[in-house]
């Protein structure tokens, strides 16, 4: 039994990741596998993201050195030296996962596209090889169904911005075996975060709260009972969240939020909470994806 008095036998050490989709989230778990000692293999579909990965990288890791290292600029320039060693990038995601302990992706969040991921995958990766999927809001069993590896297949779903927030949660779906949800708490620790053991169900714990909430701010304002601005300030001030709703939905990403509640609004059309919002698919038709695409509710540029 480890200090987290999980029973060890059963449980895989992971060392070895390959990291699929370097967007927000992938370049976020890649830098914190890394941070933990882990030999990362960040994939996307082209090199130009790629480097947008490795800048977000180096430019959150340089925050973190700011702080952690303000006393010694050369022991930071040498911790950040050597977690990008740990990390390599490719464009071809069958090489880089044949042989690792954990493949995980973080690309978009689309059923078919996730399925069509794990079905190649399956095909080529080790019998060994744990697989993972960041979602937001699919089921992880649908998502394993593509895969003959239901049993060493598991939901791991971080929050924006991956180095600072603190929980990870550890999904079991139907026929998840206890090893690989031990494994996958395991390593969820070894990161450093917090994690909380989850059922697939919609949402998990934290989105399955968070994202009606947004919605209903988006309501709100499609109501026309209050603007955008006084509804941020009014949730940070009145309710001491650190971002209010629009400035989070943008920091999210307005195309993520609308995969979310456009899935779940399908699976259950008579939930009010999950009723799509006109504003936000407008917005998202437009390419105003929030942060990423410099404008959403808010402007960035
Ligand atoms: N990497 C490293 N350090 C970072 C960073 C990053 N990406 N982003 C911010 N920081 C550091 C900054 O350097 C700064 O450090 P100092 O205190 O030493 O100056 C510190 O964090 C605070 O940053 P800022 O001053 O820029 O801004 P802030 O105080 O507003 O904090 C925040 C930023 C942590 C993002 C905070 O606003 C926050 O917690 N927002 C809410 C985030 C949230 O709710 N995330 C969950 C989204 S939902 C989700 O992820 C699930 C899903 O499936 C959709
Ligand atoms: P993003 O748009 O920033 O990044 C997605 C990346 O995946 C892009 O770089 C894209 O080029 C790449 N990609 C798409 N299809 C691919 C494929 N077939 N092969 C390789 N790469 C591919 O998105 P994100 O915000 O990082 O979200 C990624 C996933 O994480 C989604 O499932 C999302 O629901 C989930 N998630 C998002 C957040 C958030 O706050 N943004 C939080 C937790 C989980």
């Amino acid at each position: 039994v480890c200090r987290c008095g999980i029973a060890t036998s059963a449980m895989k050490q992971i060392n070895k990741v390959t990291v699929i989709g370097g967007g927000q989230m992938g370049a976020g778990i890649a830098q914190v596998a890394a941070a933990a000692g882990d030999q990362v293999t960040l994939v996307d579909v082209n090199d130009s993201v790629l480097q947008n990965s490795e800048k977000t990288i180096l430019k959150s890791l340089e925050r973190v050195v700011k702080k952690k290292y303000a006393e010694s600029p050369e022991a930071g320039s040498a911790y950040i030296e050597d977690i990008m060693d740990r990390i390599s990038t490719n464009t071809d995601v069958m090489a880089a996962s044949k042989d690792v302990d954990l493949v995980i992706e973080a690309i978009v969040e689309n059923l078919g596209v996730k399925q069509e991921l794990f079905k190649k995958l399956d095909g080529i990766a080790s019998s060994n090889t744990i697989f993972a999927s960041n979602t937001s809001s699919l089921p992880i069993r649908e998502i394993a169904k593509a895969t003959n590896r239901l049993d060493r297949f598991g939901g791991v779903h971080f929050f924006n911005p991956v180095p600072l927030m603190k929980l990870v949660e550890i999904v079991k779906a139907p026929e998840t075996s206890q090893a690989t949800f031990d494994t996958l708490t395991k390593w969820g620790k070894k990161l450093g975060k917090t994690t909380v053991s989850c059922q697939d169900t919609p949402g998990f714990l934290v989105n399955r709260l968070l994202v009606p909430y947004l919605m209903e701010a988006v309501r709100l304002y499609e109501r026309g009972h209050g603007s955008k601005e006084d509804i941020d300030v009014a949730m940070k001030l009145g309710a001491s969240y650190p971002m209010g709703p629009f400035e989070l939905a943008d920091y999210v990403g307005l195309d993520t939020c609308k995969f979310i509640i456009d899935g779940w609004s399908e699976l259950e059309p008579d939930n009010p909470l999950f009723k799509p919002s006109p504003l936000l698919n407008e917005l998202v038709a437009e390419g105003k994806l929030g942060r990423k695409s410099g404008e959403g509710f808010y402007t960035y540029k």
